[in-house]
């Protein structure tokens, strides 16, 4: 059995849902802060609660988690000496800021489950660009590897 290939499996389902619970979390905290400004009913929003919550808890907080470990697994697999190179460094820059983002949504969902969102649709709007921007710069340096 090849590990190296097992580990890039496991890194790449684990990074695929993640990604999709950073682009979709987002996304229901726009219709959740606009159903606030609408003043909809209670029923809505403990829907929204409830997707928000399931989400971050069974999704992304153990995707994040199998993405990280894989992730250290593949360098320590293809050698640690790889942390010389510029693109190893690049990806785990873009991949902290993917982390920092991720609890950035987690301290959203917390002001949500309080009643106490401080942030409009439209910043919710464009932050939901973030995740995508990354995802474009991660992708790109995997393939081209820059040295
Ligand atoms: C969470 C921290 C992460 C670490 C420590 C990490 C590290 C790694 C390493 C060491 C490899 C093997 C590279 C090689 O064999 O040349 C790899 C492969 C890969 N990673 Fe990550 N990664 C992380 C997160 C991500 C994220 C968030 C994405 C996408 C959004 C991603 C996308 C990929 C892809 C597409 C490959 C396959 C590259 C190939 O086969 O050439 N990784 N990762």
């Amino acid at each position: 059995m090849n590990s190296y290939l097992l580990f890039k499996s496991i890194h790449l389902i684990a990074v695929i849902s993640w990604m999709a619970g950073l682009l979709y979390l987002p996304r229901i905290f726009v219709y959740h802060s606009e159903a606030i400004a609408n003043n909809k009913s209670e029923d809505l929003m403990s829907t929204f609660k409830i997707m928000e919550r399931r989400l971050f808890i069974y999704i992304m907080n153990p995707a994040m988690i199998v993405s990280w470990i894989l992730g250290i697994l593949l360098i320590h697999t293809i050698g640690l000496d790889n942390f010389s190179f510029l693109w190893l460094q690049l990806k785990l820059f873009f991949v902290i800021i993917l982390t920092i983002y991720h609890f950035f949504l987690f301290q959203c969902l917390r002001k949500f489950t309080e009643n106490n969102n401080s942030f409009s649709p439209k910043f919710y709007r464009i932050i939901n660009e973030i995740p995508t921007v990354l995802l474009i710069g991660i992708i790109l340096i995997i393939v081209f590897k820059p040295l």
